[in-house]
């Protein structure tokens, strides 16, 4: 299908949608250009224009002056921002990145433009969040680390992001007004580090002590005060929450008449703290809580969105898979969202379909949406369109608008990888097919680490582009400007051919969303036990794990020598530091297989295997020396982040440091979904990682003396009880914890190199 195609179906997509409510002054990017851009805070000039779409067009200021000048002209504020950034990015050589911004890098004068440019987005939406992200990455975060990522959005042209922040405070207020007291519903929240899932529905409660109101109340000031009014004034719309269904255990008891159901059991929690009680959006109760929730949001934090986000059945099926029961539970529930707010539209993150697609047939997904007869009232999104899509089995969800979405990863996992092809050629194929209702694109990760940034970077970069882009002039172009170079050294630039056309290319259908290093799993000496939940977290490699990352590595290297100033880019050492740190991760297994072959083998002793245990130990050892070296790889950022929400008070802070400890380790209380949201962190590698391998090897030397047979279920047990103490562990208890950085990177990335290669 032509081109010109392509544009009819984006303005047939963007009609359908209500008036965007966003923000329509220029002020928040004169803002940002202020905050990010001083030197240069009064050269962008933003003009808005009457137009359809988002788009925009660039050219230098006339009479600017001997510093020079950009005008941007643009039908929305997003469209302004995407503009300032093809700007910094494409005439300046620098970008923001989750490692920092680099903005303030652009050059005095003002590179010239020359001409005038063109751009547009090809979706009317682009689209950030997983309702998980704000678990496993910005559960702690300070308005300091909002600001960054919300100016990496807006620039990147993003205007559609998830608003889960403060949530409770509006649900507690409407629990309060049916008649619940607080023990009832602090019954039913989840520790800080866990509320997503309790959004979900998939449990409730909280171990380690109840959620605090404090913490409740100061993250609805977070959204209320500061991240609504950014995201609103850098054009987005926020989705905002909405009542769920999802009820404490205590609102039977209060309401023994009302229509509920309890779901199931969710990933093996004991049942204290799943199967939550769901008020069926039938039942008239339903509606009335979702009028009130919604008109206190909107008491709270003004009109300033129709978008709802909404997950019923994410992770647990329906009560029944009958067609009339699935279509009249969607119906009631957006006629719920409808009768508080006329305009509603209904998000819906898509995962269900994929992750229980055996209760999700075709049957049974179109009896759901079509519960919602108007097609414009809702927006689905399409949650792992890189590698398991369901718009194409559903002829584009039946009608509803959807949006194409990058998983990419699973709880914050750290392996590189990545299908550049997939996120190119596979959103302009959506795009065209026949009958598409694509309406955006977006990103969907779990959880969001510094590494792989180039993976998201083309998606959002694809969003405004018709064709599917250029991939090895796009990684040039990228690196250039990620190590602000003028001109890209030629082993740098081998160096991301490498990766480009390897790690980034891969397309292996069982390692799509996260490859996982097998260090961070519960050691076993059994190989094919060392795989994340039942296969779902794969740790098979799709390169050669001795050759592929250690050749870009050295390339790198060896191009610093020549041209020192790269090691003055913080990406670049960076980048430096997480290859080197997959060369040591992928370098274990080798380390591993070796440790299970001397013991395994008749012919050795108890020694023999305590000597091919000490590389592993020694291993772990190093990575966390280097991890150490760098801030974004620190345990002491998480810890830190969490305890300042506790303001001095101990008890607080305890609580809320143990929250930030079990997540990435036993995530449940007893190890439900262990090692899920496992992290490559200085103080969690050799703090953690390094004492169960230690305890591990321990068990298989004293097997090998004792000739017992191996018991994997005692290792099991011996893991989960390491997991549990560190679970518990108090800040600065645990050894080699510091607050900072320590260490040279350079250095340490030569030890180990000549140690491990
Ligand atoms: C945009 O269009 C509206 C109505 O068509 C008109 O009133 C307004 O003056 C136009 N604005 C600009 C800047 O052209
Ligand atoms: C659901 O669970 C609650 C609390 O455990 C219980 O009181 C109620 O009877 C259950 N409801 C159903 C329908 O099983
Ligand atoms: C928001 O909209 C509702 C109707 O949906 C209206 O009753 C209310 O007054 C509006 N609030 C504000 C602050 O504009
Ligand atoms: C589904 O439920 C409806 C309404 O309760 C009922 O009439 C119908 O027989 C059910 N269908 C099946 C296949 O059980
Ligand atoms: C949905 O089911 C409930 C309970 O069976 C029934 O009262 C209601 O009329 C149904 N609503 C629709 C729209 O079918
Ligand atoms: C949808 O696309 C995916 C990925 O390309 C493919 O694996 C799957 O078979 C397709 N499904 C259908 C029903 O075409
Ligand atoms: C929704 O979209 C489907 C598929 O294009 C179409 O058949 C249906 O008529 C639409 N529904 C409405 C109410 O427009
Ligand atoms: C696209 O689909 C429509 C109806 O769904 C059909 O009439 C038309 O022929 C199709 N076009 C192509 C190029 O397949
Ligand atoms: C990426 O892999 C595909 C095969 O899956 C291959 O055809 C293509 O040439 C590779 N791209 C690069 C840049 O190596
Ligand atoms: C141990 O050796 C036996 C016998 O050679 C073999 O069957 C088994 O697969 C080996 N186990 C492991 C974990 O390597
Ligand atoms: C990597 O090298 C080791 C020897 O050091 C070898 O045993 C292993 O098979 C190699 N792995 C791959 C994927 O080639
Ligand atoms: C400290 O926090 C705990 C737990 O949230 C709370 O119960 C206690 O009242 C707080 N103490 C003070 C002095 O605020």
């Amino acid at each position: 299908m032509s081109v010109v195609v392509v544009a009819q179906l984006v303005l047939l997509a963007a009609a359908a949608f209500p008036a965007i409510l966003a923000s329509t002054g220029l002020g928040g990017l004169d803002s940002l250009v202020r905050r990010r851009i001083p030197q240069h805070a009064s050269s962008f000039q933003f003009r808005l224009i009457n137009g359809t779409g988002d788009s925009f067009t660039l050219s230098d200021t006339p009479h600017a002056g001997q510093n020079g000048g950009v005008t941007v002209e643009c039908t929305t504020v997003s469209a302004c921002a995407r503009g300032l950034y093809t700007y910094v990015t494409e005439y300046g050589n620098v970008d923001i990145w989750w490692t920092g911004s680099r903005l303030h890098e652009l050059p005095t004068p003002l590179p010239k433009v020359g001409k005038v440019v063109n751009g547009a987005s090809i979706v009317p939406w682009r689209y950030h969040f997983n309702t998980v992200t704000f678990g496993y990455t910005t559960a702690f975060w300070d308005f300091e680390k909002w600001e960054l990522l919300l100016d990496w959005l807006a620039l990147r042209g993003v205007n559609l992001p998830l608003a889960w922040v403060g949530y409770e405070a509006i649900l507690f207020d409407v629990f309060h007004e049916v008649g619940l007291d607080d023990d009832e519903i602090f019954d039913f929240l989840a520790g800080p580090a866990f509320l997503p899932w309790n959004r979900f529905g998939n449990m409730q409660g909280s171990w380690g002590g109840i959620l605090p109101k404090k913490w409740i109340d100061d993250q609805f000031a977070l959204q209320k005060n500061r991240l609504l009014p950014r995201m609103l004034e850098l054009g987005m719309t926020p989705i905002l929450p909405s009542f769920t269904g999802f009820v404490p255990r205590a609102f039977h008891n209060h309401y023994p008449n009302a229509q509920t159901v309890n779901g199931s059991s969710w990933s093996g929690f004991p049942d204290t703290y799943t199967k939550d009680t769901f008020l069926e959006p039938f039942d008239p109760l339903f509606s009335q809580m979702q009028t009130s929730f919604i008109a206190k949001q909107q008491a709270a934090y003004g009109n300033i969105s129709h978008f709802y986000t909404l997950d019923q059945y994410n992770e647990i099926n329906p009560f029944s898979g009958n067609l009339t029961y699935l279509s009249n539970i969607s119906s009631s529930t957006v006629a719920s969202l409808r009768a508080a707010d006329p305009e509603a539209i209904w998000v819906l993150q898509g995962w269900l379909f994929f992750s229980s697609s055996s209760f999700w047939t075709n049957d049974r997904i179109q009896a759901y949406l079509g519960g919602v007869e108007d097609n414009d009232s809702m927006l689905i999104l399409d949650l792992y369109s890189e590698a398991q899509p369901q718009w194409n089995r559903t002829s584009s969800y039946y009608g509803k608008p959807w949006v194409w979405c990058e998983l990419h990863d699973y709880g914050g996992n750290m392996g590189i990888q990545g299908n550049l092809p997939a996120i190119t050629q596979g959103p302009i194929n959506a795009l065209r097919t026949n009958g598409s209702t694509m309406a955006g694109m977006g990103l969907t990760m779990e959880g969001q680490e510094p590494g792989n940034e180039i993976v998201y970077d083309v998606l959002l970069d694809q969003a405004w582009s018709e064709t599917p882009l250029d991939i090895q002039g796009y990684v040039k172009e990228w690196t250039k400007r990620r190590y602000n170079t003028e001109i890209l050294p030629a082993k740098v630039e081998q160096a991301w051919d490498i990766l480009g056309s390897t790690v980034y290319n891969n397309s292996n259908p069982n390692a799509q969303a996260t490859i996982k290093s097998i260090f961070e799993l519960a050691p076993n000496a059994d190989p094919t036990k060392l795989v994340g939940l039942g296969g779902h977290h794969p740790t098979l490699i799709p390169y050669d794990t001795n050759t592929t990352i250690l050749a870009a590595l050295n390339l790198l290297v060896d191009s610093s020598k020549a041209l020192p100033s790269l090691r003055h880019s913080p990406e670049f050492t960076f980048d430096v530091t997480d290859l080197t740190r997959q060369v040591l991760a992928n370098h274990f297994i080798n380390l591993y297989t070796n440790l299970i072959a001397v013991w395994n083998s008749t012919s050795t002793s108890p020694q023999d295997v305590a000597h091919a245990g000490l590389p592993l130990i020694q291993i772990l050892q190093d990575l966390d020396t280097l991890l150490y070296t760098n801030e974004n790889y620190l345990l002491s950022t998480w810890i830190k982040g969490a305890r300042a929400w506790g303001k001095g008070n101990e008890t607080y802070e305890a609580f809320l440091e143990y929250n930030a400890r079990n997540q990435i380790t036993l995530w449940g209380p007893t190890g439900e979904i262990n090692d899920y949201a496992s992290k490559q962190w200085a103080g969690v590698v050799g703090g953690y990682y390094a004492k169960r391998w230690e305890a591990f090897v321990e068990i298989l030397v004293g097997q090998k003396a004792s000739g017992v047979v191996y018991n994997a279920s005692e290792t099991k047990e011996t893991m989960l009880n390491i997991g549990e103490l560190w679970g518990w562990r108090r800040w600065g208890e645990s050894e080699g914890e510091v607050w900072g950085t320590k260490g040279d990177t350079w250095e340490v990335v030569g030890k180990v190199l000549e140690r491990w290669t």
